[in-house]
């Protein structure tokens, strides 16, 4: 098993762990991951102390890089420092359990298996001896090798104990289950769903960094499927809750589309890794509930979801603890602009649309398109087929106008500065005004994309609204 020792790093801490007559183990995530193939350099590497974890920390950094920082956290009796691309924590082993409601731990010194008890899965109780007499030493004492073999999530203690000590587990159990493609077993399972509740009690901050993993995922659907199947969906993000279900009226049924919008995300995230736009494809429908209407002659509507859903965002991303920066504005663009592609695909292709299109979506264009595709989710080829053809030649539309106008990241050929010198004015309304005028007309194609046309129009529309050009001087 010393296969997950290979680096020097695990020699240098045995040396510390040998020399201080302190037993010492690599624990967690590291082992696991490296049993599975999966480490990456930057894994974290969690040492579980039979005694003080902080002194060891010192010590241990001391002989490693006298110059390391240390930072201790002596609430929670760890300390760690980085060393390369490595963040390496030190915990002493710890009998633990926490005050009901509370959350605030109770804790006392423990042996090894009294550590490994208290955590989250049996998969991250696996742990190997750092200490010479029997350095790579593999320590199993909750079957974790065989879960991990069988891909199977299970806690070591009863679920509902696991559980209640750190609800956030319920969803680390979910993450988990997506990320590595395993089961959770049955008990596991019926205890999320009989906890659910117990989610309320974690900070949203914890819960995103969650779903954020899950999000990052090569099927987040799964990972959703499972947060809706235990009740956790409605507790922690009801607007998508709202989003399931089918109605039928006149034997007319729309689509589920909590279930389209899974679909979505899983198209998307084949094409990039880019997290927000995974959000976007989340997000893209999130007002079709409150828009929702049947028309007896035209069946079900969903009109100015689009809009709705655009103005959904900030308060979807402030309730989830989601940036409310760029990202945000982003994602809202991409909602709000969701269906104007397909407009363009269906209709008569004007210059002036791909112009306004081209112009709203800036350099975000491409992730539009992307949404567009990954937004077919019909079982139909033919139909999916005849849409892709389309949107191939909304993209060549695109390419072509873009190349002529270079509308993506569009600057006034004539700037605010240049109205207010022009007539003499001050900043305000009218410079507003003016400034709108050249923009729609090189939208609609009555201008060039050209600074003396511009200056020309900026004249005509100046006269319009009475303003009067400064004589130039001589
Ligand atoms: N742990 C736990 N309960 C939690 C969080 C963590 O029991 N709510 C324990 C697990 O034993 C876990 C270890 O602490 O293996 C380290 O936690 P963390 O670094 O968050 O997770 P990893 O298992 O390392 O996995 P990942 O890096 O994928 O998050």
């Amino acid at each position: 098993m010393s296969i997950c020792l290979n680096d020097k790093i695990f020699e240098a801490l045995s040396s510390v762990f040998t020399e201080e007559k302190v037993r010492g183990y690599v624990i967690g995530g590291w082992v696991r991951d490296c049993i599975l193939g999966r480490n990456h350099p930057e894994k974290d590497i969690d040492i579980v102390v039979i005694g003080s974890g902080i002194e060891i920390a010192h010590k241990a950094a001391l002989k490693i890089n006298p110059g390391i920082n240390v930072s201790v956290f002596k609430n929670f009796g760890t300390a760690m420092f980085r060393h390369h691309e490595y963040e390496i924590e030190f915990v002493g082993a710890r009998k633990e359990s926490y005050d009901r409601g509370s959350r605030k731990p109770v804790v006392e010194n423990g042996t090894l298996e009294d550590d490994l008890r208290r955590r989250d899965f049996t998969i991250n109780t696996l742990a190997i001896s750092l200490n010479q007499d029997t350095y790579g030493d593999f320590l199993d004492p909750f079957n974790g090798m065989n879960d991990l073999k069988k891909k199977i999530l299970r806690t070591p203690l009863d679920p509902d104990k696991t559980f209640s000590d750190d609800p956030l587990r319920m969803m680390r159990a979910i993450r988990f289950s997506t990320q590595l493609n395993f089961t959770i077993e049955e008990k596991t399972f019926a205890s999320i769903a009989e906890n659910a509740e117990r989610i309320k009690i974690v900070s949203p901050e914890r819960i995103i960094t969650e779903l954020n993993k899950i999000m990052m995922c090569e099927q987040p659907s799964k990972g959703f499927l499972l947060i809706e199947k235990t009740g956790l969906l409605k507790i922690i993000f009801p607007e998508l809750d709202n989003m399931k279900g089918i109605d039928t009226i006149e034997g007319k049924a729309h689509k589920d589309n909590f279930l389209h919008s899974l679909k979505v995300l899983d198209n998307i995230c084949r094409k990039t890794d880019n997290l927000w736009l995974r959000w976007a494809a989340l997000l893209h429908d999130i007002a079709k509930p409150a828009t929702k209407k049947y028309i007896p002659e035209t069946g079900w509507s969903f009109h100015g979801h689009e809009f709705l859903g655009s103005k959904m965002i900030p308060d979807i991303f402030r309730k989830l603890k989601l940036p409310l920066n760029e990202k945000m504005k982003y994602v809202q663009k991409l909602v709000d602009l969701h269906l104007r592609p397909i407009v363009l695909s269906q209709e008569v292709v004007t210059d002036s649309a791909v112009r306004r299109l081209l112009f709203e979506a800036g350099d975000d264009v491409d992730d539009l398109m992307m949404l567009c595709e990954a937004d077919i989710t019909s079982k139909n080829e033919a139909k999916k087929t005849r849409h892709l053809e389309n949107f191939r030649i909304v993209r060549n539309k695109l390419r072509e106008i873009e190349e002529k106008d270079a509308m993506r990241n569009f600057q006034p050929p004539v700037d605010g500065s240049e109205i207010i010198s022009a007539f003499g004015i001050n900043p305000g309304r009218e410079v507003g005004i003016i400034k709108n005028a050249i923009r729609e007309a090189i939208i609609e194609g009555i201008i060039p994309n050209e600074h003396e046309a511009a200056r020309k129009l900026m004249l005509e529309k100046g006269k319009e609204i009475g303003l009067t050009p400064v004589e130039p001087a001589i």
